[in-house]
Formats: structure tokens, sequence, C-alpha cells
């Protein structure tokens, strides 16, 4: 929600800069905040980052500097506020078929063992894209299953697709992007995404087909989950990196607790359990398999 300068309380005419300055204790308000709400550790490398993407926050509230968004932070109309906040702080770096040996995985591995498996017995298949960003991961594990699925009229198939961040989601959604990114793809995995015409001047459109094996939802990986499972595949990856040891291994019980046993989760590439889990058993590069 874009608050309109005039509803602030907080705000000037037209600034004509803003200042960007950041006080130790703002930092530290901010990063609190964040780490509260999203689970997001700001390191002290990042805080430069940070502070430009504050600004632009700021910017848009029509504040005069990071200072006074710091204080409208600190009031009760502040709440709408949040999610913004958030939306402004998340890292949604990405790409279609970003670690590729995942997808080539779930496609030669998964899919044709979860459906000599399990099709039969309900014909249920649910695969989890967790932190999804803006939509590359999840349209990439539907043009990854398509040929496996499309055909059987029988298959209960849904990708659901999760992001905390609602700006990223609609982006998500919308399945528009640039050509150019199609275009530098593998060409064995180009034809795979169903591109449609059409989106605009030098967009393309991923097809209604694949756009509709996917739910995309809003959802915060340390607050409560709606889904009661099971998934027969997990993605989380590169989210993990923001966050601290105790914030990983309790999401990770919990997706353990929602994967079928013999269901498959996939964790970035320089990412790793905490700890080894009794319940999960590594298979391959960042691959791991539920137990029991
Ligand atoms: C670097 S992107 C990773 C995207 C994709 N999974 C991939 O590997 O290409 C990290 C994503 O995690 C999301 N994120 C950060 N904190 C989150 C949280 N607490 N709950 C859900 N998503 C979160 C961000 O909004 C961002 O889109």
């Amino acid at each position: 929600m874009n608050r309109p300068a005039s509803s602030n309380p907080f705000a000037a005419a037209q600034p004509a800069m803003t200042d960007v300055t950041l006080t130790r204790d703002d930092m530290k308000f901010i990063a609190t905040l964040v780490y509260e709400q999203a689970g997001i550790v700001i390191r002290e490398h990042k805080e430069a980052m940070t502070r430009g993407r504050l600004a632009r926050r700021v910017k848009a509230l029509g504040m005069n500097s990071v200072a006074e968004y710091c204080a409208f932070l600190k009031t009760p109309q502040a709440a709408g506020e949040l999610p913004e906040l958030i939306n402004a702080v998340t890292t949604n770096h990405t790409a279609f078929f970003r670690e590729r040996h995942h997808f080539d995985h779930l496609r030669k591995d998964v899919m044709p063992r979860l459906l000599q498996e399990r099709a039969g017995r309900r014909g249920r298949i649910r695969i989890w894209s967790a932190a999804c960003s803006s939509g590359e991961e999840p349209y990439s594990i539907a043009a990854s299953c398509r040929d496996v699925v499309g055909p059987r009229s029988d298959l209960d198939f849904k990708i659901l697709a999760t992001d905390i961040d609602t700006d990223i989601l609609t982006r998500a959604e919308a399945g528009i992007y640039p050509a150019e990114l199609f275009e530098r793809l593998p060409s064995d995995v180009k034809p795979m995404l169903k591109l449609e015409g059409g989106a605009g001047r030098g967009e393309a459109r991923i097809s209604d087909e694949l756009r509709r094996m996917i739910a995309f939802k809003r959802l915060n990986l340390i607050e409560k989950w709606p889904m009661s499972g099971p998934f027969d595949v997990i993605f989380c990856r590169n989210v993990f990196i923001y966050f601290d040891t105790q914030t990983k291994a309790s999401i990770l019980d919990r997706f353990v607790a929602l994967l079928a046993p013999g269901g498959f989760l996939y964790l970035g590439h320089s990412e790793s359990l905490p700890q080894p889990h009794p319940n999960l058993r590594l298979i391959g590069r960042t691959i791991y398999e539920r137990t029991a």
C-alpha cells in the first residue's frame, strides 16, 4: 500500500533531498523490527544497502529523512507500513532454472517416482516453492513437471508458491518477464517454459497452462502456516542465508512435519542444515529426502 504523502502526519511539502543518515540507534531499531517481523538478520556489511532501500520508502512517503521514517515507525499509525518496510528490505534475486541440477532431479528422478508410488493412492501431488520471489522458481518447477503431469487427467497436481513480499508476488502472479531473460536460457529449457507473445514490447508471458498449475500466496515463514500438507516436494532456496541458526532449525522442523515420508527438500546451493536432522537424509547436492 503506497500511503499518499498528504495522509502522513510526518510529511513535509516536497522534500528537495532525502537525508539517508542513519544513527546507530535507528539502525538497531530497524534491524530489530525486521528481525521480529520477518526473521531476517541485517548483517553489518548489508547496512549501506539497507539505508538505500529505506531511502526509497522515505521518498515514497514524502518524508525528509530516514530518521523521520524511524520516528514514524514507532507510532501506532505505522502498522500498515510494516509490510512495505519488509517489501523494501527483502532481497529478491532469483532466476529461471537457477541451480539447474534441482530441476533435472525433480523431472528425471522425483516425478517418475511420485507418479509410480503415490499417484495411484489419491492421485495427489503437492509441491511448495517457499520464498518464491518473482516466480522464476515455481515456473521452472511447473515447466519441469508439465510433460509428466500434462496428459494425466487423473492427477491432482498443484504447486503452492509463497513469499513474504507482496510486491514481488504481484509480479510473480502476472508471469510477465523481459524477453531477454529467456533468450539467455539454455536451448533445452527455453521451450519448456511455454512462452506466450503479446505481453508487451520486449516482454514475454508464461503460458496460461503453466500459470494454472501454481497458486501464489503471501506467507511469512516465521509465522504460523495455514497448510496441513503433506507436501511431496519443498523448495526453500536462498532464504535461509538471511536467518539465524535458531530460526532455520525451527523452520526445518516444520518442513519435515509437512513433508510426506519419502518427500524431498531442496535448499539453496550455499545452504545446509544447521545440524543433521534425524528425519532428513542428504541424497544429492543440497537435496534431502525425508526418511521417516
Ligand atoms: C533471494 S530470494 C530467493 C528466491 C528463490 N527461492 C531462489 O532461490 O531463486 C529470497 C526470498 O525470500 C523472501 N523472504 C525473506 N524473508 C522471508 C520470510 N520470513 N518468509 C517468507 N519469505 C521470505 C524474500 O522476499 C525473497 O523473495
